[in-house]
C-alpha cells in the first residue's frame, strides 16, 4: 500500500513538473515571438526612431545659414509660436523678392501669431497691420510689445471677407501660409483684396503644396496623411493663374523658395517629429510667389 501510494504521489509531482516545463516552454516561446516582434518593429522603423530627436537639437534645425535674417531670432520664441511652419525663413525668402522699405504700410493677412510682422518690421523698418481671424489681437499685442515693435505693428482681428481697411491704402501685400483658407474662390482676389492695394503695390504670398495640381486624387503614398480640406495646397502653377486671370495683378516672379522649398518642408517635418510620405517626398514644397497690382486695372474692381 505505502508503495502505491508513494507512486501516485510520484505520478502525481511528474504531472506537475511536465506542466510547469511546458508553461516554462510556452512562456519561453511568448517571449520569444514579443522579441521577433519588437526587433522588426525596430528594424522596419528603424529611421523614426533614430530620428527623433532631443529639443535642443530641434532648436538647432530652426537655426539655418540659409537665412540670416531669421537665425538672429531666439529659436523657442518660433517654436513656441509656430502655427504649421517655421515662418521667419518663409518671410525672410519671400522678402528677397519683394521691395519692403522703410515707412511702407504692410498688410500681413493671416499673421497667425504676428511673428512674421515683427520680424518684416524689424528687418525692413516697414509699418505693419497684423491681421488675424484665431489669435486674440490682445496676444499678439503684448508678442508685438515684449519685441519693441509697437510703434511698428498694429494687431487687428477681421475675418478675412470683412476687411476694415481704405481702399488703396496697403503698399503691399504679404500672406504667408494662411491664404488657402480663405483666398482660394475665383471672386476672392476681386471683391476682397486688391482694392486695398495701391496701383503697383506688390502681393506677395508663400504657400505650401505639390509642385503640380494632382491628376484627380492625391497619389496613394500620402493618401494616409491626407485631409480632405488639404486639397486646398495648391501648387505654384494653380497660383499663378489665380491672381492673373483676374488682371488685376501681374505676377512678376515665383519660385519654389530658390529650390529650398522641399528641403525646408522637410527640415520642419523633422521639428515635428513627423516621418510620413506626406511631409517627406519630392512632390509637396513651399513656394513664393510676387504678384504686383496692375495699374492700368486699378481702378476696375467690384468692391
Ligand atoms: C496656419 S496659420 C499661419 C499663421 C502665420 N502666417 C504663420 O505663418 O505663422 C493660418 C492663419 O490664417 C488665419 N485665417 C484663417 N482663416 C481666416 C479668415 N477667414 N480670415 C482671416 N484670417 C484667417 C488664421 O487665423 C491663422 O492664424
Amino acid at each position: 500500500m505505502p508503495i502505491k501510494r508513494e507512486a501516485a504521489k510520484f505520478k502525481s509531482c511528474r504531472r506537475w513538473a511536465a506542466a510547469f516545463l511546458n508553461m516554462t516552454y510556452s512562456c519561453q516561446c511568448l517571449c520569444d515571438l514579443i522579441l521577433v516582434r519588437v526587433l522588426w518593429l525596430v528594424i522596419k522603423h528603424k529611421g523614426a526612431v533614430t530620428l527623433l530627436l532631443e529639443h535642443e537639437d530641434k532648436m538647432k534645425l530652426l537655426i539655418d545659414e540659409e537665412y540670416p535674417l531669421a537665425a538672429k531670432y531666439d529659436p523657442e520664441w518660433i517654436f513656441e509660436n509656430k502655427m504649421g511652419c517655421q515662418c521667419l525663413w518663409l518671410a525672410e525668402s519671400l522678402a528677397r523678392i519683394m521691395t519692403l522699405k522703410p515707412g511702407m504700410r504692410v498688410l500681413d493677412m493671416g499673421c497667425g501669431k504676428a511673428l512674421t510682422s515683427i520680424f518684416l518690421a524689424k528687418e525692413f523698418g516697414v509699418t505693419v497691420f497684423a491681421n488675424d481671424l484665431w489669435i486674440n489681437p490682445d496676444e499678439n499685442w503684448e508678442r508685438i510689445r515684449q519685441a519693441g515693435m509697437e510703434n511698428l505693428v498694429f494687431p487687428i482681428r477681421a475675418e478675412a471677407h470683412a476687411l476694415p481697411y481704405a481702399k488703396n491704402f496697403f503698399d503691399a501685400i504679404i500672406s504667408i501660409n494662411s491664404f488657402q483658407f480663405f483666398g482660394t474662390a475665383d471672386t476672392y482676389l476681386a471683391d476682397e483684396m486688391a482694392h486695398l492695394l495701391r496701383a503697383d503695390g506688390e502681393f506677395g504670398l508663400v504657400t505650401w503644396g505639390p509642385e503640380k495640381e494632382f491628376d484627380g486624387k492625391v497619389p496613394d503614398s500620402m493618401e494616409q496623411n491626407w485631409w480632405p480640406d488639404f486639397y486646398y495646397f495648391h501648387s505654384l502653377g494653380w497660383w499663378r493663374w489665380h491672381f492673373e486671370k483676374t488682371r488685376l495683378f501681374e505676377v512678376v516672379a515665383g519660385d519654389d523658395m530658390d529650390g529650398d522649398g522641399v528641403r525646408i518642408t522637410r527640415q520642419w517635418a523633422k521639428v515635428m517629429d513627423k516621418h510620413d510620405e506626406l511631409h517627406n517626398n519630392q512632390i509637396m514644397r513651399w513656394s513664393r510667389m510676387v504678384a504686383r497690382r496692375n495699374a492700368a486695372q486699378a481702378d476696375d474692381f467690384r468692391s
